[in-house]
């Protein structure tokens, strides 16, 4: 069966992976950082007035003080960084995206704001007790089989001093069945997944039975056929728990979202803040 057909046809194994590059391809990552800087829509990062509100609330609540040393993982171009960084907390921040990174770094140069950007895999980060408090922010844990999930919180309790905090966002099964499965074609002239003409074909998946979805964009172009596999794995208030216990993490807070709305078991979002045990 030729590559297309196979495709089309074939239900891909549970976080088959699609093509290597994504964050960081060359051409990806300049529309990329455009919708993180977009201000209109969430598809990259959230917008700038609920970003203010993430930080307001985190730092109101108390989980986050002045002078603490913070990671942030997944900092893209430092949304949450400088403004993380204005309120006194000392920021370093990681991202395999070379271009959010170039960015990140000159932006919070001409803002005066003094931060820490670093272009690595946040799975070869390797701190030891360094940090009071750890971000992860717009529910990257999500996109990692468990046994990867895993071993990056490994490596934050790790990162983490004793007592220190893990502040991240998780998606659920609800956000996912109101997206629904992805299902259309277009043809481009050049777009996003291409700089010349392509076709894309959208496909979803569902995988029930392991809370488990995955958004898959096939890209036609003069390269041949390319598979760009965005794969998620939801959670609940209960299976979050289980997986933090088992990591060394006690939960401390749960919200709707990171800007402190109630708990609801059928709300989109999952706000954590987990203490190291
Ligand atoms: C959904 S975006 C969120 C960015 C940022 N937290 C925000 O909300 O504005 C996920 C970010 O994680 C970064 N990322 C993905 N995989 C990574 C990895 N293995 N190591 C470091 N950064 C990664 C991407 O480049 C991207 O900037």
């Amino acid at each position: 069966m030729d590559k297309l057909a196979e495709l089309l046809t074939v239900k891909p194994r549970l976080f088959e992976p699609g093509e290597p590059l994504f964050w960081n391809d060359p051409h990806i990552s300049k529309g990329m950082l455009k919708a993180h800087l977009d201000p209109t829509h969430d598809a990259a990062s959230r917008r700038p007035e609920i970003i203010d509100n993430i930080v307001k609330h985190l730092l109101d609540s108390g989980v986050l003080t002045p002078e603490m040393k913070l990671l942030d993982l997944g900092c893209g171009p430092g949304l949450y960084a400088e403004r993380f960084c204005r309120t006194g907390i000392h920021v370093t921040g990681i991202d395999i995206s070379e271009r959010s990174i170039d960015y990140a770094k000159k932006h919070a140069a001409e803002s005066g704001l003094k931060i820490e950007y670093r272009c690595m895999d946040f799975f070869d980060m390797d701190y030891t007790g360094e940090f009071d408090a750890v971000v992860q922010i717009y529910g990257e844990l999500c996109v990692f089989p468990d046994s990867k999930r895993d071993e990056l919180l490994a490596l934050t309790h790790k990162a983490l001093k004793p007592g220190g905090v893990f502040v991240f966002d998780i998606t659920t099964r609800t956000h996912r069945m109101k997206a629904g499965l992805k299902n259309r074609w277009y043809f481009s002239q050049g777009g996003f997944w291409y700089p010349e003409r392509h076709l894309v074909l959208e496909q979803g998946f569902n995988y029930p039975e392991d809370s488990v979805w995955l958004d898959q964009y096939i890209v036609i172009c003069n390269e041949g056929v390319k598979v760009y596999r965005n794969w998620f794995r939801d959670y609940s208030r209960d299976s979050v728990s289980k997986v933090l216990s088992d990591a060394g993490f006690s939960i401390k807070h749960v919200w709707n979202d990171l800007t402190g709305a109630e708990f609801s078991e059928d709300g989109d979002w999952i706000g954590i803040v987990a203490v190291k045990e």
